[in-house]
């Protein structure tokens, strides 16, 4: 996209048009869907209001961090915990698709509810090019049904509009520079969250041992960046997986959890290369993780490109 203020008028002017009424849209503080609310209501103003859901599976301290972002920015904010609902829903699920099937569901079923209260008629998601195209969108094979595509019942009681359709991702965060967001260089994060790193099933409980773990990934990652040590990955996060192994601690066996290390450079998440984290940060990373979550006894790190491999790991 050559001329990024060209798009941003025009999209603007477009949504103008076609919403009349009130327009809801899920929000995660993401750069799609942040980037999307901040073209909506530059168009619609307080008839938007931006619906920030608090699944369960948002990383550690998320969920106020996002919350003071988007009020930051003027948006009507109507925030939402529905953790217990969600944990509620995946529970005994163990298959990445109906994971991902019964995600979208809920959040739909969230948002309809959140519409019904504030007379919506409008649904505004941030979906880019790569969530319809690896969704089966084009003639091609679903890969992932990305939450917010997959989980769209057949009858949408309110109409959809989705301004970043035809973007990539690279292309989202030049609109976003261009709107002067903040988030326009924050990492991407999966519609679906913390559920689709925890594999097997997204309990509270394995979702907290995953959670702690990615801050772990997250910080090291960061710091050794900000020495110098390694460029910053353009993803990077940990990932739980449904293994146990033995282990020891002191002179005691110990049978527990596996968790794997992700890093990946990449343009706009097509495709990707596991990104080169030095030994050192690597091995910083295990032994805090292995300290501070006593449930894990094992860190292994991913070194898989995609393809074969996707991102994330369901
Ligand atoms: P994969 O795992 O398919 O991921 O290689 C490509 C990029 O997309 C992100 N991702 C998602 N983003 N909703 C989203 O908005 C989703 O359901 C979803 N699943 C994966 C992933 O984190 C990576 O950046």
């Amino acid at each position: 996209m050559k001329d990024v203020a060209g798009f941003v008028n025009q999209s603007i002017e477009k949504l103008m048009k076609d919403i009349e009424g009130t327009a809801i849209i899920a929000c995660s503080g993401g750069v799609d869907s942040t980037t999307a609310a901040a073209l909506v209501n530059t168009a619609i103003g307080e008839r938007l209001v931006t619906v920030f859901v608090d699944t369960g599976y948002l990383r550690k301290g998320e969920s106020e961090r996002v919350q003071e972002l988007l009020k930051g920015m003027g948006l009507n904010l109507h925030f939402v915990d529905a953790s217990d609902e969600f944990y509620k829903a995946l529970r005994g699920v163990t298959d990445p698709e109906r994971k991902r099937k019964i995600i979208g569901g809920m959040f739909i079923k969230v948002f309809e509810r959140e519409a019904e209260k504030v007379d919506a008629d409008t649904l505004i998601q941030g979906t880019i090019a790569p969530d319809w195209i690896e969704s089966g969108g084009q003639l091609r094979d679903v890969i992932k049904s990305h939450h917010n595509v997959g989980g769209l019942p057949e009858e949408m009681k309110m109409r959809l509009v989705e301004p970043l359709r035809d973007l990539y991702k690279d292309e989202v965060r030049k609109v976003a520079r261009h709107l002067g967001l903040e988030i326009a260089e924050r990492q991407p994060f999966p519609g679906p969250g913390l559920a689709v790193r925890v594999l097997g099933e997204a309990t509270r409980e394995r979702t907290t041992v995953l959670r702690e773990a990615c801050a772990i990934v997250e910080e090291e990652i960061e710091q050794a960046a900000e020495r110098g040590d390694c460029e910053i990955p353009w993803q990077y996060f940990a990932v739980l997986l449904p293994v146990k192994s033995v282990g020891v601690r002191g002179d005691v066996r110990s049978y527990g959890e596996t968790i794997v290390v992700r890093a990946v450079g990449s343009l706009d998440g097509m495709t990707a290369s596991a990104s080169p984290i030095p030994h050192p940060v690597l091995e910083r990373i295990g032994i805090r993780i292995t300290n501070t979550t006593p449930e894990v006894v094992r860190v292994v790190y991913d070194v898989t490109h995609k393809p074969p491999g996707t991102i994330e790991w369901e």
